[in-house]
């Protein structure tokens, strides 16, 4: 049988509570389907400050490093507003996030049809919508250097922000993309300014090159990024993957997620580059939102996102495709049942808790075996 570690990080507030749920998962997958799973749980954020001061120990650090995937649920809380800047929660995250080289993210937005009513657009429009957007998280305008601001000693001052991007840093965001591509709809439109920006020039040429050295039978489009955001809200079900630098992808990932509905349905991957020997992806996956210290503790969060993270786990790091096409049904069976917890409550639907959700979508994955 197959061994798959996977290392947990519930983290803070509702953190926990979510991943709970997926360890319901875990064990009827184990129980059942002989999964393999081999689960240990670390502490990271304000727990992890709590216990030892960190945001996260070096010993967790090396078990998320060594392990196949790391689930992680969400950090931070008032509790630990104080705390210095380099052991503050988020600090966990972002040190994951660094010594695991995760460069791409991974934000899909899919429409669960219980839902589309509830979306800012549309039905007919955001129906059936299932795109990828594959954002660069490493490099560019967030990292570049010189990165400033100076007084001009004029009673001015001038900020600097510097969009920098080497070429296997967009070789290998593109890769990640045609790869997801060929899983799903074989189809990238790749986003950028050109016509204004050094690095959309290069951006363009990298991504066209590596497109046909390795990736010629996927269809690949480009479009201005500015022009994306307005296909976007348009015709979203125009796209498959999209594949975008750190900053437009951080606001372009955010409008098409916020297409179909609240961030407690939300779940989202960062992959770091294949391991030379076993090819096999160093991975984090979690939900997009935080950890709600306004419900925390209540037993009201939705595990959702947490669960559909655990989705793309399956997918991505397991090539579990049955399984994780099951447990995306289980979800959208359960909503279309109008089972719903409060943040997508709905007139003539049933509200239940956290791990009445959490049992429901077993109930659901585990029916569809
Ligand atoms: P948040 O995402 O925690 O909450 C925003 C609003 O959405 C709140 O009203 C919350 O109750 C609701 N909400 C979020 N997830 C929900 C769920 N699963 N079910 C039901 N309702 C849900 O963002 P906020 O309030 O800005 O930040 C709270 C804390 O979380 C802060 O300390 C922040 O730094 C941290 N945070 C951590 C992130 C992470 O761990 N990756 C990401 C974003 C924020
Ligand atoms: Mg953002």
């Amino acid at each position: 049988m197959t061994t798959r570690t996977l290392f947990m990080l519930p983290g803070d507030g509702i953190g926990p509570e979510a991943m709970a749920e997926v360890s319901k998962l875990i064990a009827y997958m184990n129980s059942n389907e002989d999964a393999g799973f081999k689960t240990e749980e670390g502490l990271v954020g304000g727990s992890a400050y709590d216990a030892h001061g960190a945001a996260i120990s070096d010993e967790d650090m090396d078990k998320a490093m060594a392990a196949d995937a790391v689930l992680f649920g969400a950090v931070g809380g008032p509790k630990w507003d104080g705390v210095d800047y380099d052991v503050r929660p988020e600090a966990g995250l972002l040190r994951l996030r660094k010594d695991m080289e995760l460069f791409a993210n991974l934000r899909p937005a899919i429409c669960y049809p219980a839902l589309a009513a509830a979306s800012s657009l549309k039905q007919e429009l955001i129906e059936g919508l299932d795109i990828l957007i594959v954002r660069e998280l490493t490099g560019g305008v967030y990292f570049g250097e010189p990165k400033t601001i100076t007084d001009l000693g004029n009673g001015q001052k001038r900020a600097v922000d510097s969009q920098v991007y080497d070429t296997y840093e967009i070789e290998r965001i593109a890769g990640v993309a045609f790869e997801l591509a060929r899983t799903r709809s074989n189809s990238v439109c790749s986003m950028e300014k050109h016509n204004v920006m050094k690095s959309g020039v290069l951006w363009k040429e990298v991504v066209t090159a590596t497109h046909q050295a390795k990736y010629s039978d996927v269809t690949l489009t480009h479009m201005l990024a500015d022009a994306g955001g307005m296909q976007l809200v348009r015709q979203p079900k125009q796209f498959d993957v999209i594949v975008t630098d750190n900053l437009f992808g951080d606001m372009l990932s955010d409008v098409a997620a916020m297409l179909t509905g609240s961030l407690g349905m939300l779940p989202s991957a960062s992959l770091g580059a294949p391991d030379a020997k076993t090819g096999s992806r160093k991975a984090l996956y979690e939900p997009v939102h935080g950890s709600a210290p306004d419900i925390a503790g209540q037993g009201i969060a939705n595990p959702i996102a947490m669960i559909a993270s655990f989705a793309m786990c399956l997918r991505y790091s397991f090539s579990m495709i049955s399984e994780a096409d099951r447990l995306e049904n289980a979800i959208s069976t359960v909503l279309d049942k109008g089972i719903r917890t409060g943040d997508i409550m709905a007139e003539g639907c049933k509200q239940v808790s956290t791990s009445e959700m959490g049992d429901a979508i077993v109930n659901a994955y585990a029916a569809s075996g």
